[in-house]
């Protein structure tokens, strides 16, 4: 599906990003691997910082032009610092995407790791909308305060809820050059940072281990994205591919009762 074809995978030193990148070297392609921690896994390598705005200038700059498509999927769980978290899930992703589109190759597909904790976007919009207002010279410290994303793992819910609509916004931002992006929400992953998520959740991730059948592998999400890196998944634009065993559909029928 991927053979003669080169992707940029950052995030690709464990986890999702790790089995993304085993999944397109086994299709044929080449994989140009991103992440603050060494991996030799990738065909190519860059150690880089997705929440300093050098780190990410620096990347841009060594980067080869041509790419057919990029995986953003490095992330920091909810555990993590609430400025930092913003930083490197939206900030940094949203400044390095923008950065680097204009060496990807024409018809490019761009796919961003969301997350099931991004479902809420409808209802927290006004939130979101000041989310992708900050920049990485902006108090993101005192954003952070001013909204308490630091309880509850709110932080890691904004950047997903972010992340979902900024996709959205870019439906066609690309299109005179076919580049399009999507986003894939996986639920709960066994990943290292799945013990972080259910340290945050609490009471929550075991109402909802509950009505899982079991978690799922990042075998369950590295096909979804390598299919919208793919050509053959052209048509799908600046959409959010839940990829969750039915979390999502369940806590719609719970909400409207069907
Ligand atoms: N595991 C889950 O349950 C789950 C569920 C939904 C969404 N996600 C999302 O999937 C993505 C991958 O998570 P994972 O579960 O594979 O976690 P992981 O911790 O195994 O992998 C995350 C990778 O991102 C890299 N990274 C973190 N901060 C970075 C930075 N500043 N600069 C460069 N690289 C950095 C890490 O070094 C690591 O290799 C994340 O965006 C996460 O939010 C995970």
């Amino acid at each position: 599906m991927h053979k003669g074809r080169t992707y940029i995978v950052t995030g690709v030193t464990s986890g999702i990003g790790a089995e993304t990148c085993q999944a397109l070297k086994s299709s044929g392609a080449k994989v140009i691997g991103v992440d603050r921690n060494k991996t030799d896994i990738a065909d190519e390598f860059y150690l880089a910082d997705l929440s300093e705005p050098d780190s990410i200038a620096d990347l841009i700059e060594c980067l080869p032009e041509g790419a057919n498509g990029l995986a953003n999927i490095a992330g920091l769980p909810p555990t993590a610092p609430a400025d930092l978290l913003m930083k490197v899930n939206l900030i940094g992703l949203r400044d390095f995407t923008n950065g680097v589109v204009d060496k990807l190759a024409d018809g490019a597909s761009i796919v961003n790791i969301a997350s099931l904790a991004g479902f809420g976007w409808p209802d927290a919009m006004t939130q979101v909308k000041e989310a992708l207002a900050l920049e990485f010279s902006s108090d993101v410290t005192g954003f952070c305060a001013a909204n308490k994303l630091d309880e509850g793992g709110r932080s890691y819910f904004l950047s997903k809820e972010a992340l979902i609509v900024w996709t959205m916004q870019n439906r066609w931002t690309w299109r005179d050059r076919g580049i399009r992006m999507n986003t894939v929400s996986p639920g709960p992953v066994e990943t290292p940072i799945l013990k972080d998520f259910l340290e945050t959740l609490g009471k929550r991730a075991e109402e909802d281990a509950k009505v899982m059948d079991r978690p799922g592998l990042p075998s369950d999400i590295a096909p979804v994205v390598s299919f919208l890196l793919s050509e053959g998944s052209g048509w799908i634009r600046g959409s959010n591919i839940a990829t969750d065993g039915g979390m999502s559909s369940h806590i719609m029928s719970e909400v409207h009762q069907f």
